[in-house]
């Protein structure tokens, strides 16, 4: 039997490739990295207690939704948008480049600059929740956190792999420009996540219709509609994905949903232009962000929101050029560890 998701996409990307927009650019990567990526096999695993809490940590990723989202009872409720887990971290977070679990749990805990100290794997999950989901926090020991947890573990419980993020496309000279990145999104984003960026209902309703989720759900359905781009159900500016250089990278290695990293459809011009438009949209605010990197020095080039240390404007952190930016940082801290003579 053909597998008619698949047949689709192909038929999606053959009109695709036809199109100058294009830049074919697969194969570069596929030199330097090796093309092994194993998934430790879920199916595996037995009918017990521990195993049923990695298989709830997977039916959370994919179908974040109705269990602990609009589609779930009031005191479930933790995420505040109608997001999945899955529909940045693809393929119930396993898809190489498109931002997995795979291999993440054995990295916490860990220094985490945002918060300016070490981190659990939980409060990382948690960073998710509350501005990727624009949600609230789930408490340390309740059951769909120790599931969290359980899968990230169970993901990680094979050898150590080249593949976790997204990518890491070269830079542009340039600012990245939201004008192009528009017409971009025109010709190659609206068919799915709509004209308005608001997204479409998995079961072909509007984006109005919250009791119905967005995206591909549950994994290996039909890929019917798509999730928010920007707007109120959308991640909020405090998410990484609102971030340019992790929404360009996400975007060439992963869109048109279904593109496998090593064959990219957007040429790398392209992916930053439409990240730029798409970080420039309206979305949900998080409140206290400028307590975000309280080591000013470690914020990241592109967290777009002040204060800043290095006295670049909020479009320079949001656009770049992020190299003038950089070495304005390695300066200030060369100097903060040479003591000065005068
Ligand atoms: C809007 C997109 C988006 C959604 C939705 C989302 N995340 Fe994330 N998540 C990210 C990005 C971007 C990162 C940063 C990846 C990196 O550092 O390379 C991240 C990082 C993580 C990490 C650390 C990964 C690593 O490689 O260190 C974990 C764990 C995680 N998310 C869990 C979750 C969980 C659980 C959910 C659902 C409750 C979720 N995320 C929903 C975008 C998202
Ligand atoms: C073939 C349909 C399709 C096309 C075309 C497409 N996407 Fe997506 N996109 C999806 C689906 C479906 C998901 C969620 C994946 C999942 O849940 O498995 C997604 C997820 C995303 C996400 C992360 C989740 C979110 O809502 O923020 C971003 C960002 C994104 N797409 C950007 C783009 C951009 C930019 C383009 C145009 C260059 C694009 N996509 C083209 C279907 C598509």
């Amino acid at each position: 039997m053909i597998h008619w998701q698949s047949t689709i996409r192909r038929l999606f990307f053959v009109g695709f490739l036809s199109a100058t927009l294009f830049a074919g650019a697969g194969g570069a990567k596929s030199d330097i990295i090796p093309p092994e990526w194993t998934i430790p096999d879920i199916s595996a695993l037995p009918d017990n207690e521990p195993a049923k809490l990695i298989r709830l940590g997977r039916d959370l990723t994919v179908d974040t939704h109705s269990l602990i989202g609009p589609g779930a009872s009031p005191d479930k409720r933790y995420a505040g948008n109608a997001l999945s887990c899955q529909n940045c971290h693809l393929e119930a977070g396993t898809k190489r480049f498109g931002l997995p679990f795979v291999g993440v749990a054995t990295d916490f805990p860990q220094y985490r600059a945002r918060e300016g100290h070490v981190g659990t794997l939980e409060d990382r999950i948690n960073g998710c929740m509350t501005r990727s989901m624009n949600g609230r926090p789930l408490p340390d020991d309740s059951r769909e956190m120790r599931a969290f947890v359980a899968y990230n573990g169970f993901l990680s419980t094979g050898p150590k792999q080249e593949g976790r993020g997204a990518g890491q496309l070269p830079e542009l000279g340039r600012a990245a420009d939201p004008k192009q990145g528009e017409v971009v999104f025109k010709q190659v984003c609206v068919a799915c996540h709509g004209a308005d960026g608001l997204g479409k209902r998995s079961a072909g309703t509007g984006a109005a219709d919250s009791a119905q989720p967005f995206g591909a759900q549950p994994f290996g359905a039909p890929p019917l509609g798509a999730p928010p781009l920007w707007g109120p159900e959308s991640f909020n500016d405090g998410a990484g994905m609102n971030r340019l250089i992790s929404a360009a990278n996400f975007i060439r290695s992963n869109m048109p949903n279904g593109v496998a990293w090593q064959s990219p459809l957007l040429s790398v011009q392209d992916s930053w232009d439409v990240a730029a438009f798409v970080i420039s949209q309206d979305r949900p605010r998080k409140t206290d962000l400028d307590r975000d990197f309280p080591k000013r020095l470690e914020k990241p080039v592109d967290a777009a929101y002040p204060p800043f240390a290095d006295g670049f404007a909020v479009d320079a952190h949001r656009f770049g050029p992020f190299q003038p930016i950089r070495e304005k940082i390695r300066a200030l801290q060369a100097s903060m560890v040479t003591p000065t003579t005068n």
